[in-house]
């Protein structure tokens, strides 16, 4: 099976069930201040689990491009990886529901049509004897998920297969601190030796591979004071998620995920470059994982349409750490072919262009960032790597300075999580409190890109970060009209705070330019000015001169919000919103900064005020 086949099975199975296949959203989540990548398949559908109307539905399938970065030092074992492809499918409401929305389903089809999918013969075929389950087993906050229990019970599975597992096993989300969550149950296969197999599930065994997580999402974690907590969501919700590679890897019966279709073609590349081959032993098999998985995620962010570059912050910072880990390994390996990491990218590019057309696009971007952050950083490796050594030679307290570590990154542009890592290697630890005191002495890392971005979730509705969305759409129509139509939007980013919008241009703006954006989108916020929502087919949303942000993320159906008054339209725009219902309740709209934010794109700040 290639992931092609699999992601064909899975979405004709779930379209033959009533569900409208959805377009992977874009990895850098939309107008969410709060995450730096979409980190699930549900991600794009927060909106829809918290209530609002999905176009297309309430019944969904999608296949969504993911990127967790929690554990990107864990990758280099069989089944770590920092990008992959997450199937699922979802029910955004449940007849049975309180208020009855929607004619989705809830737990009983969900299961089932998942057991289905994996056994019918008709399908993925797994022979049920090498399946276990766990449960939600309850808490104080919610109670155990005997539903589940028994509908597993009824499909076959004994009490031994079906595992009662605490919170931090069985209950999912929110994806953020607030958003919808709920008691899962996860599906497992035996990928050990089928000799050998136990009849007791024990989630603890490696050998037991979660392949799939059913999510009955009916709570909405919220704030409370300094603390959370849960509340009924308007609706029951189904959110899956089953990861491809993994997958694939069972069905290959490979036991290892870069043995698979997904990474074939990578590895080979990787062992053409080093001359070693990926079985050598255990230190070359994990190089050649680490780089195959760094450069496909890094490939996929540089690739997303938004223009990211590495940096030193957010997204930037992530592309920046995995290609550096990645030529770290490739010096391990001996690679010594010049520039080789956008050989490697090449492979990506090819290997994907079909599903994910942005690579295809944006393929010189992606290999040009490349070939100049392999550039900058091949320069200090080596001197950095003997910096390294010198400093840990004599070092009798086991303990990394903070200085040290900061002159590490500094000067030798080492990310400080790969100097953990080097010190780990050696048995030693890097002092992390003084590191952080000698950044914030030398303000040079603002921000690291993993602290400090989990603040509200995507759920964050709140009536400020919608009004900050109104204007972002007010912003996007005046820049239009007076900077000319040929202005699109690159990527924007809302916190409760400001807006920040980022738009194709290739000029600083002038002062004239930007009061006069200024003023039209306050005459907007004047003239009160009505927001309509309508759901269309894409078709003639576009027909209908709606304004998008990248096509490939679009379903067949869409809303379009439109302000305006009467048959006059200031905006009009495909979004999932929310949104305001009058321009009115805007405030006065302010420009605070402007920007450039990468070649060809400029970046606004702004803020509302005297609301
Ligand atoms: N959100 C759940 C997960 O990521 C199911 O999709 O596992």
């Amino acid at each position: 099976m290639t992931s092609k086949g699999l992601r064909k099975i899975f979405l004709d199975f779930f379209k033959s069930q009533g569900h409208i296949i959805i377009p992977s959203s874009s990895l850098i989540p939309e107008n969410d201040p709060t995450v730096l990548f979409t980190t699930a398949g549900m991600h794009p559908l927060v909106p829809y689990l918290l209530g609002e109307k999905h176009p297309e539905g309430n019944k969904l399938a999608s296949c969504q491009k993911c990127i967790r970065t929690s554990d990107i030092e864990e990758v280099g074992d069989k089944t770590h990886l920092t990008f992959f492809e997450m199937l699922g499918n979802w029910s955004l409401g449940d007849p049975k529901a309180p208020d009855g929305i929607g004619s989705g389903y809830f737990k009983e089809k969900s299961i089932k049509m998942s057991y289905e999918f994996l056994t019918s013969k008709k399908y993925l075929g797994l022979d049920k004897k090498y399946l276990a389950v766990s449960v939600f087993a309850g808490n104080e906050n919610a109670e155990f998920d005997k539903e589940s229990y028994d509908i597993w019970k009824s499909l076959g599975f004994s009490k031994k297969r079906i595992a009662k597992l605490s919170q931090k096993s069985n209950w999912w989300g929110p994806a953020g601190q607030t958003g919808p969550c709920g008691p899962c149950t996860e599906i497992f296969y035996w990928a050990g030796d089928s000799q050998t197999i136990p009849d007791e599930f024990n989630a603890d065994d490696d050998n037991w591979v979660e392949i799939w997580n059913n999510v009955f999402m009916e709570f909405n974690q919220v704030k409370d004071g300094n603390d959370y907590k849960l509340s009924f969501l308007k609706q029951k919700n189904v959110d899956t998620g089953m990861g491809l590679e993994r997958v694939l890897s069972i069905l290959n019966k490979v036991n290892d995920i870069y043995k698979t279709e997904a990474f074939s073609n990578l590895i080979f590349k990787i062992e053409q470059l080093s001359k070693k081959k990926y079985n050598e032993s255990p230190e070359i098999t994990k190089a050649m994982r680490i780089i195959a998985d760094h450069l496909k995620a890094a490939s996929f962010i540089l690739g997303d349409d938004k223009g990211i570059a590495p940096s030193n912050i957010d997204q930037g910072y992530i592309i920046r750490r995995l290609i550096r880990r990645a030529i770290r390994y490739g010096k391990q390996l001996g690679i010594t072919y010049e520039l080789w990491t956008k050989e490697v990218v090449k492979i990506v590019i090819h290997d994907y262009l079909e599903q994910y057309p942005e690579l295809q696009r944006n393929a010189d971007f992606i290999i040009d960032q490349l070939k100049t952050e392999e550039l900058k950083f091949k320069k200090t490796l080596s001197i950095g790597l003997k910096k390294f050594k010198k400093i840990i030679k004599n070092k009798t307290n086991g303990l990394i300075s903070g200085k040290e570590a900061f002159n590490l990154y500094q000067t030798y542009g080492f990310p400080i999580e790969m100097t953990e890592e080097l010190a780990r290697e050696n048995d030693l630890v890097v002092d992390k409190e003084d590191y952080l005191k000698e950044v914030k002495e030398h303000q040079k890392l603002s921000r690291t890109a993993s602290a400090g971005k989990f603040k509200g979730g995507l759920s964050d509705a709140r009536k400020e970060t919608v009004r900050l969305h109104t204007a972002a759409h007010l912003l996007l129509a005046a820049l239009r009209q007076v900077l000319g139509n040929n202005i699109f939007q690159k990527g924007s980013n809302i916190t409760k705070e400001r807006l920040r919008f980022d738009f194709s241009y290739p000029e600083k703006l002038t002062q004239e330019q930007k009061q006069k954006v200024e003023d039209l989108v306050n005459k907007a916020i004047k003239d009160d000015l009505a927001v309509k929502m309508e759901e269309m087919e894409l078709k003639k949303a576009k027909d209908s001169g709606a304004l998008g942000v990248f096509d490939a993320k679009y379903g067949n159906k869409v809303k379009v919000y439109t302000i305006g008054k009467d048959n006059y339209v200031f905006s009009r725009e495909i979004c999932g919103g929310p949104h305001v219902k009058h321009t009115g309740e805007l405030g006065h709209f302010k420009i605070i900064k402007e920007q450039s934010s990468s070649a060809g794109v400029r970046r606004i700040k702004a803020i509302l005020t005297h609301i």
